[in-house]
């Protein structure tokens, strides 16, 4: 019997992926998450892409999320292009020391819009805030640029876990209520 509820179908797989410049942390941000764990040292950068599976607990629903960490050299760039179509969500990532960066975004907004879906949910991140004396991006320069986008912000440390758990909730939250 149908009480009139909407309900959310937790068999539902909500294809993630993390996009952003090469260095941002696109990679420790994920194992940071998936593992609890910071792998400092020699930075290897991501060749190809590769999933994770994880589910997260919102008020009760699992929320299960397919993560697919992408390669941010520009070489790599076409792959990516293929994975967005059929992304659900879209984690966006920047670093706040490398000011670069954060000035892509703009054209990595365009590039999604472009090949995502319209209803795609993005959250733009701002990594790296552990590296308090070398930030070279305001907080208010992301929460700027995200409320011109209309998309959700936060800054992040995969190296300390500042709002990573956070991070994946509260898209997990979007995607939920998006149902
Ligand atoms: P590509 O795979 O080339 O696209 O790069 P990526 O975005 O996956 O970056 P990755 O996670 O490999 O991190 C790049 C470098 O930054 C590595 O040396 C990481 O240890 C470092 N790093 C990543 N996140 C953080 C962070 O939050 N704080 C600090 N201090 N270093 C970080
Ligand atoms: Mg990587």
């Amino acid at each position: 019997a149908n009480d009139g509820m909407i309900r959310h179908d937790e068999n539902a797989i909500h294809k993630t992926i993390l996009v952003g410049d090469s260095g941002v942390g696109k990679t420790s941000f994920l194992v940071q998450f998936d593992q609890k764990k910071f792998q400092s040292g020699s930075f290897a950068a991501t060749v190809g892409i590769g999933f994770t599976n994880k589910i997260v607990c919102i008020d009760g629903y699992n929320v299960k999320l397919q993560i697919w960490d992408t390669a941010g050299q520009e070489r790599f760039r076409s792959i990516t292009h293929a994975y967005y179509r059929d992304a659900h969500a879209l984690f966006l990532l920047y670093d706040v020391t490398n000011r670069l960066s954060f000035d892509n975004i703009s054209a990595w907004l365009a590039e999604i819009n472009e090949y995502a879906q319209d209803d795609v949910v993005i959250m733009l991140i701002g990594n790296k805030v552990d590296m308090t004396s070398e930030r070279a991006v305001r907080k208010e320069d992301g929460e700027a640029i995200a409320q011109q986008f209309g998309v959700d912000f936060m800054e992040t440390s995969a190296k300390t876990a500042i709002n990573v758990d956070l991070a994946f909730e509260t898209i997990a939250r979007n995607l939920l209520n998006k149902k």
